[in-house]
């Protein structure tokens, strides 16, 4: 027996991957996760993670410094581009429900940067008794879904995206539908600094060399359209992402911890539980900018710090 086959059948035995849907999503059972995984182990979990773009582990009961520590298994981790990391963390972003953390819009995170997050491991920290439920999609398969016309025509199309607010995200009702003061000023410093960067519509994966459309709410435009044109393309292909179909819905519980192949996938946080309280942390890795069908790289075209005045 070759040492190769020894170990698979070794790390076989040592966790169970169960899909949840055909499409998209498994979960992960009889693995305790930690900072020092050997080799073998992350290796497994990384195959589960790129063939099921996200990856949901129950009872796991993280603290910052594991969470961090677990990251750390799959490269070098970056804080969020704007928004201020948790006290005594470099990288944790804490997400409360009462400021800035109902993210109930499609998006993959921060594709407003060229080299935007390559995964995100989020875990739940306080989960309300129903809802605040997150939704993934499968941006491989929603390309496959499409009319072939329609793939020659996405995989020729670039688009800009931004965190300035816009039609896609709707600020002030969906992330911040809620007021105060934490609230605005949360808003303040997501876009404190602005970002512009050219995407392709479609990339190539750049580890499974799969096709994705890469959409999602920090698009601002398709390139060399007029806003209607644009708005129409950007329907009809965040469509083919967005369908029940092509989708994996996690109950959260206290304690669960998620990882997901940001270069892969959209995300929803489903905001339908009120006042109750939902916290979720996160910490990201990095990526790499990616690479449309033709090979040609995304590109920052813009970075501005915003001077606000106090009125
Ligand atoms: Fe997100």
């Amino acid at each position: 027996m070759s040492t190769t086959a020894f170990e698979t059948q070794h790390v076989a035995r040592a966790f169970d991957v169960h899909p949840l849907t055909p499409r998209v999503g498994a979960e992960v059972r009889g693995i305790q996760l930690r900072g020092d995984l050997d080799s073998t182990l992350h290796h497994a979990i990384y195959e589960a993670l790129l063939r099921h773009k996200v990856l949901f582990f129950r009872k796991q009961h993280l603290n910052d410094a594991a969470h961090e520590a677990f990251a750390r298994n799959f490269g070098e981790l970056v804080p969020h581009p704007t928004i201020s990391t948790a006290e005594g963390s470099k990288y944790i972003l804490n997400l409360d429900s009462e400021y800035g953390g109902r993210v109930n819009y499609w998006h993959t995170d921060v594709t407003f940067l060229p080299n935007y997050f390559k995964l995100s491991v989020l875990r739940g920290v306080t989960i309300p008794i129903v809802g605040g439920d997150t939704i993934w999609a499968n941006t491989h398969t929603a390309y496959l879904d499409l009319p072939a016309a329609i793939q020659n025509l996405a995989e020729n199309l670039w688009a800009l995206h931004s965190n300035l607010p816009n039609s896609n995200i709707r600020f002030a009702d969906e992330i911040f539908g809620f007021r105060g003061e934490r609230a605005r000023k949360y808003l303040e410093e997501f876009t404190s600094t602005i970002y512009q960067t050219e995407h392709p519509v479609v990339h190539v994966h750049p580890e499974t060399s799969e096709k994705h459309l890469l959409l999602g709410g920090f698009l601002q435009g398709i390139l060399g359209y007029i806003p209607t044109a644009s708005a129409y393309l950007y329907d009809l292909l965040q469509g083919y992402v967005t369908r029940p179909e092509n989708t994996v819905r996690w109950r959260w519980q206290e304690g669960d911890v998620v990882i997901w192949d940001n270069r892969a996938t959209q995300h929803y946080a489903v905001n339908d539980y009120g006042t109750a309280h939902r916290v979720v942390r996160r910490i990201t890795v990095v990526g790499d900018a990616p690479t449309s069908v033709s090979g040609r790289k995304s590109v920052l075209r813009a970075k501005e710090r915003l001077t606000r005045v106090e009125t």
